[in-house]
């Protein structure tokens, strides 16, 4: 008798225990060894996605070069979902008759195929999310070949206490390993509990650091510039911190905007999701999203997220080390007039001279010797490539 209620104890004691313990390391699924790139429904369509769209898009990006400069997801966010059937599998509403001709459709262009849910009974949206069914929509998801999942907290605020957050994470994230499909995990819950911190361990490639983008200025800028300092030492080959999808060629901002949230999002190795009708992009859009050196920054290899390394009033300078000893540099002008903005080497951690490429004109802007001062517009940006003649004594 008495040793059974001490057993019952002790496993009242482990239960509470458990409950405390940060949730248990997902095991890391390989995938986005650079920041993802691709496309989402969201920012463009809201609710007007569908499954021709979609086709329609997939199609667009092979066409117009987005494919072959880099961006493979074709992500579906809120609004695909129905109900349940009798035996609680998640259906698609009437915009997607059919999910696994859509994937297969999208794998025949050499893309991939991202979706969204909830860990809550209900998305933003306020359709089906996958509490209680985690593991059944992870194995519905490989079903269809799904590629890619965001996972939006929600209403998991009304069913979930905010310290189960990481555990809650971490169920679907086990959920998706076990499927043996290799599914990009994206948490979405606006940088909550610092997220970065336990982002990787519940099985996170990404995750949202802030509220949602709008496609204006003082959104895209606050976001980038204000709310991503320092977050560089949680970004690393597997797991990024997203910043949000690209607002670029949805209308709000200035080419000039549109090159700054290019190059700070690239500076920031953040994901590069597009967020605008692809099936109709103009082209100096098109060059904005697809400048292969702006993109070579955001995939380096060796995965360091800038930092600020200088703010003078309105002037910032952005830097990050690359693979092979170069550097990528960002000055910056958040002020409302075009204004000189220096980059001293020191601050960025060179020492000696070093070559410089400006990445938007794409022209080779002499050796210099410890600084590399430009006039940047308004708003605007001038982007540029480090070479160190001494790259060894950079490091
Ligand atoms: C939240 C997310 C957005 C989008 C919507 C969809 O607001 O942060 O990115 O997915 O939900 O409802």
């Amino acid at each position: 008798m008495l040793t059974a209620m001490r057993h019952n104890l002790l496993a009242l004691a482990l239960m509470s225990l458990s409950a405390l313990l940060p949730a248990a390391d997902v095991p890391y699924n390989g995938l986005a060894k650079t920041p993802p790139m691709g496309w989402n429904s969201w920012n463009k369509f809201e609710k007007r996605v569908s499954d021709a769209l979609i086709r329609e898009v997939a199609d667009a990006m092979v066409k117009n070069g987005m494919k072959d400069a880099g961006y493979v997801y074709v992500n579906i966010d809120d609004t695909w979902e129905a109900g349940r059937d009798e035996q609680g599998n998640i259906q698609t509403n009437s915009k997607f008759p059919d999910m696994k001709a859509l994937a297969d459709y999208v794998h025949g262009k050499g893309l991939k195929l991202g979706i969204y849910s909830s860990p809550g009974p209900k998305t933003c949206a306020g359709y089906e999310g996958s509490f209680h069914h985690e593991e059944q929509d992870a194995k519905t998801y490989a079903a269809w070949g799904v590629d890619y999942l965001k996972y939006d907290w929600c209403s998991a605020s009304k069913v979930y206490d905010s310290h189960e957050m990481p555990a809650v994470y971490a169920k679907m994230g086990q959920a998706l390993v076990a499927t043996g499909r290799p599914i990009l995990f994206s948490l979405c819950q606006y940088g909550l509990r610092d997220v970065w911190k336990w982002g990787p361990g519940v099985g996170g490639n990404v995750w949202r650091t802030t509220g949602d983008i709008a496609d204006n200025w003082r959104s895209m800028s606050h976001i980038g510039f204000d709310l991503q300092l320092d977050l560089a030492p949680y970004a690393a080959p597997g797991h990024w911190n997203d910043p949000d999808m690209l607002e670029i060629g949805n209308g709000g901002m200035s080419e000039t905007e549109y090159r700054t949230h290019m190059s700070l999002w690239s500076l920031l190795a953040a994901p590069l999701l597009a967020g605008n009708d692809l099936r109709d992009v103009p082209p100096a859009i098109l060059e904005i999203l697809t400048n292969k050196d702006v993109i070579a920054i955001d995939q380096d290899p060796l995965g360091k997220q800038a930092k600020r390394v200088s703010k003078k009033g309105d002037l910032e300078v952005w830097a990050r080390p690359l693979a092979g000893g170069a550097y990528a540099a960002g000055l910056f002008n958040r002020g409302e007039s075009a204004a000189n903005v220096a980059a001293q080497w020191s601050d960025i951690g060179i020492s000696g001279k070093a070559r410089v490429r400006d990445l938007w004109s794409h022209a080779v802007r002499g050796g210099v010797t410890d600084e590399f001062i430009a006039e940047v517009p308004a708003h605007g940006v001038v982007l540029i490539r480090l070479e160190p003649e001494n790259p060894t004594a950079a490091r």
